[in-house]
């Protein structure tokens, strides 16, 4: 596929920050939960987390399966589990999935929590730290899973918030950090990813080149939901812009005689995928 390039830039000074967080927290937490987009799995996980996560027992979230292929949830379970990574599909806006969080965590924990028992140490919290790149439901999953507000959830990629405890029903306490995303990032996959699902602001990419990029990838894997949703038959010869400019006409985009808008178009695809309007898209699998 030949996707348009586009520059990049993104190396803000607090993921770094975070970094050096959860390096220096490790040694209090059991064990340690990653959240990720079930539709981006592998664009929204930090390449670094086996060597931050330090040995320690983890749990692999994957949120936002409302949004997600559940064919591609069902694949990326499996190459998890492959992975001996436990496993936990969540939807956190509904709290689909959510309570079985804490016996996850348990299960996770049996050795330790046996431990702990053998000692004498009755009640003693099992603490997990929840990581996670901005945006991708860490606060609304703590929320749901402290069964009220706890963390205050932000709808702004890239806000930072510090460190804090959250206590948990039964023995479970949870280390909320600042989402981390990459100390840099230098593929255009991964940053055109991110931006698709709003893990960081679109406007530091062009929206057009975004948009068009993102047909290519909706015409290779989802054509069906193109025909549906713009209805329009996508040429499996036109380039990116070429088709949104069809999906534009289809929406009568006019700008002047003969000329459409295809950066209003380029919005309104990642507005409507943003909001489920093209049905659940998985866009990245294992093994690709
Ligand atoms: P963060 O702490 O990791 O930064 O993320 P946060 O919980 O603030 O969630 C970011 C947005 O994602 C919130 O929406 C939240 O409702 C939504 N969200 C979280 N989990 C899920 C999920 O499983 N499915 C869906 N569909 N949405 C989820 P928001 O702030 O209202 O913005 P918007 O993205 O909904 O427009």
């Amino acid at each position: 596929m030949n996707y348009e390039k586009m520059n990049i830039q993104w190396f803000p000074g607090h993921m770094t920050k975070a970094q050096r967080m959860i390096e220096e927290n490790i040694k209090l937490v059991d064990a340690v939960c990653e959240i990720l987009d079930a539709r981006i799995p592998r664009s929204s996980r930090n390449p670094d987390i086996d060597r931050l996560a330090g040995g320690k027992p983890r749990l692999v979230i994957l949120n936002r399966t409302d949004l997600a292929d559940p064919k591609g949830t069902a694949a990326w379970r499996k190459h998890f589990e492959a992975q001996g990574l436990a496993i936990l599909e969540t939807d956190a806006k509904s709290g689909r999935g959510v309570k079985d969080f804490a016996p996850a965590v348990r299960a996770l924990l049996a050795d330790k929590l046996a431990e702990y028992e053998a000692k004498g140490q009755v009640g003693r919290p099992l603490r997990v730290m929840i990581l996670g790149i901005p945006n991708v439901g860490k606060s609304t999953f703590i929320n749901k899973v402290a069964g009220r507000k706890a963390a205050i959830a932000g709808d702004k990629p890239g806000v930072t918030r510090g460190k804090q405890w959250i206590s948990i029903d039964r023995g479970l306490d949870l280390l909320d950090t600042p989402g981390i995303l990459w100390p840099k990032f230098d593929s255009q996959e991964v940053g055109e990813m991110l931006a698709i699902t709003n893990a960081i602001k679109a406007d530091v990419l062009d929206k057009e080149t975004l948009g068009a990029n993102f047909m290519l990838r909706l015409r290779e894997h989802y054509p069906d939901a193109l025909r549906e949703r713009y209805k329009f038959e996508p040429d499996p010869e036109a380039n990116g812009f070429e088709l949104l400019e069809a999906a534009a006409k289809k929406r009568g985009f006019l700008v002047s005689r003969g000329e459409y808008d295809i950066e209003r178009m380029a919005n309104t695809l990642l507005g409507e995928y943003h909001d489920g309007k093209l049905g659940r898209l998985t866009l990245e699998y294992p093994n690709e």
